[in-house]
């Protein structure tokens, strides 16, 4: 089976594409989270931005075989305003176009006989899910004004030095450090 002259090459190459962008994307919203203090919020853009590079080297290995050809490609890519608030649920969103798109294109790749690619393309979408899931949640969280606020009593854990507290809220500076409210995660993730 050769990639060259294949349908799964440009997949390939559109999927590194599309992975690049996404942590590169994903960088820029935890900086600015960062920089607003959210540190929760910061650290999954964060931990998804190292997946979605591992994801990028993935498929670009699968390349490997056309080393020295150059790939073009036609796809389109989301445009976002940049805003923290809206930064979750456009990722949620992305994430959930790529959980589909992938399971699809793995398909194609089957067709053409790239059991490989296609296996590939089917692990990374169920990945895309659990990160639209994530994302899902931070945003749900941030728009109800629960992302430092349980219905009942909970743990916290500073995200700076590591403090664990337990109550209904964080407190607004954290004893150890000193770190701001935003600064505390749900100890475990989870809701309530
Ligand atoms: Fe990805
Ligand atoms: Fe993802």
């Amino acid at each position: 089976m050769r990639l060259q002259g294949s349908k799964t090459k440009e997949l390939l190459m559109r999927a590194f594409a599309g992975e690049c962008q996404a942590r590169t994307r994903y960088l820029m919203a935890a900086g600015r989270a960062e920089s607003e203090g959210w540190l929760p919020v910061c650290r999954a853009f964060h931990q998804t931005a190292k997946e979605e590079e591992a994801h990028a080297c993935a498929f670009y290995r699968l390349l490997g075989p056309l080393a020295g050809s150059q790939i073009e490609i036609i796809a389109a890519y989301p445009v976002h305003s940049g805003d923290l608030g809206a930064s979750l649920r456009d990722a949620q969103e992305d994430e959930y176009r790529e959980w589909e798109l992938y399971a699809a294109l793995s398909q194609i790749a089957r067709d053409e006989g790239f059991l490989q690619a296609a296996a590939l393309f089917l692990a990374v979408s169920s990945v895309e899910k659990t990160h639209g899931d994530r994302f899902g949640q931070l945003a749900a969280q941030a728009e109800g004004g629960t992302l430092l606020r349980a219905r009942e009593a909970r743990g916290w854990r500073c995200q700076r030095c590591g403090f664990p507290v337990y109550g209904c809220a964080p407190p607004q500076t954290c004893p150890l450090c000193g770190g701001g409210q935003r600064g505390f995660a749900r100890s475990g993730g989870g809701e309530g």
